[in-house]
């Protein structure tokens, strides 16, 4: 029964639950990769090496999990990535989505693609809300959604740099995953077969990228050309964005030092969870690189195969000011829905502060190169 309250303990145990519980062709679209998937693998790999190092006798009894990023103060040092369409998940997925970003003082980003308007969004999450941009190819074409972010009173924007075309995900090219969906037979069998999504779903109203309504008319741009973007855009937008411009998805410390210079005001280091290039680095094995390449001081954040409290700390420790969760907010919305979202996000921060406890800490702002096995 979904109605049942879930107590989630791991994104795994949460992955398995939602694969049981939605549609193969949603689940696929969440889990899924670009290629033979192995970018994702690569990311666990990569954090599965990487140790920590147990400190004893430290009084660890009061320990604190506060941070702040570009000027906010936030309670946990993590928040939720964006991604488009988290609506599929469960019904109601992004109020559940702000609700929860409010309740444990943490920011959510709003994609483009999301299944709610940047505006609604922006009036359930308030200050917690950032928004997430993919530009078209020119500045022009993208300055309507950039006055809309900025009327709608966002001050800190996400441009997404690592999709300059959208790469393709077998599984959902297998699957006919497409939006608007296009319901065959095959498509018919897998909602049919998961009632307690599909019924709830339909009831709700099926989720749509709500940016992408033009003039009242749907049009849903997913594969839109933003190849032609390059650094004079950048520079563009910095000029005209006044608020905090953060760019996701880099992965190389010359690109980093370059946005550094344009005046932007952090990084995202990112592989896109290996939705975007099938033999993309690890994006853990390149954050302390360009930690060395932009300086102690300049905020980064990080993302892509992030699965616990103990991944947390590590890429706190290689150089991150601050890490996002991708997939497994959605394996918790859909095993579970707000109260699998709640317990995920809460178990999380439990292994952080035990992770920390292990390692002697007491705060945040302790965690550095010292905590990994091999630095001394
Ligand atoms: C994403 N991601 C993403 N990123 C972005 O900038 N804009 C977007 O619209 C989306 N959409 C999206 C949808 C889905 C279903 C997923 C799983 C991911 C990428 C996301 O922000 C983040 O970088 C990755 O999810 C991080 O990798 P892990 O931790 O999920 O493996």
């Amino acid at each position: 029964n979904p109605l049942k309250p879930r107590v989630i303990y791991s994104s795994e145990q949460a992955r398995l639950i939602a694969k049981k519980r939605i549609p193969r062709i949603i689940f696929d679209f969440i889990d899924g990769a670009t290629g033979t998937e192995s970018t994702p693998k690569r990311n666990f790999a990569a954090f599965d090496k990487i140790k920590l190092q147990p400190r004893v006798l430290k009084n660890v009894s009061v320990r604190n999990l506060n941070t702040s990023l570009l000027s906010e103060k936030f309670s946990l040092p993590f928040g939720f990535s964006p991604m488009g369409m988290s609506g599929l998940s469960c019904p109601n997925a992004d109020s559940f989505l702000a609700k929860i970003a409010i309740e444990k003082n943490i920011p959510v980003v709003a994609s483009t693609a999301a299944s709610i308007s940047l505006e609604n969004m922006r009036n359930k999450a308030g200050e917690h809300s950032w928004f997430q941009l993919y530009s078209a190819s020119t500045l022009d074409e993208t300055l309507p959604l950039i006055e809309r972010a900025r009327a709608a009173g966002y001050k800190k924007l996400v441009l997404t740099v690592d999709v300059p075309q959208v790469s393709k995900r077998i599984r959902d090219l297998q699957n006919g995953f497409a939006m608007p969906f296009k319901m065959g037979p095959i498509q018919f069998i897998d909602f049919a077969c998961h009632p307690w999504w599909s019924i709830p779903m339909l009831l709700n109203g099926v989720p749509f990228p709500e940016n992408f309504l033009v003039d009242g008319k749907k049009e849903f741009k997913r594969d839109a050309d933003r190849s032609a973007a390059d650094w004079d855009f950048l520079k563009k937008l910095r000029d005209i964005w006044t608020g905090n411009l953060v760019i996701k998805g880099v992965t190389h410390s010359e690109d980093a030092l370059r946005i550094k210079k344009i005046g932007c005001d952090a990084i995202w280091v990112s592989n896109h969870g290996g939705r975007q290039l099938d033999s993309a680095p690890a994006a853990i094995d390149k954050l302390s690189l360009i930690r060395t390449a932009v300086g102690k001081q300049f905020p980064l954040i990080f993302d892509s195969g992030v699965r616990s409290g103990d991944d947390i700390v590590k890429a706190l420790a290689l150089g991150a000011n601050f890490v996002m969760l991708g997939r497994p907010i959605l394996y918790s919305l859909a095993a579970g829905g707000e109260s699998g979202l709640n317990s995920f996000v809460e178990s999380i921060s439990d292994e952080l502060s035990t992770v920390m406890a292990q390692l002697g800490l007491t705060s945040i702002s302790q965690i550095d190169k010292n905590c990994l096995v091999g630095s001394s």
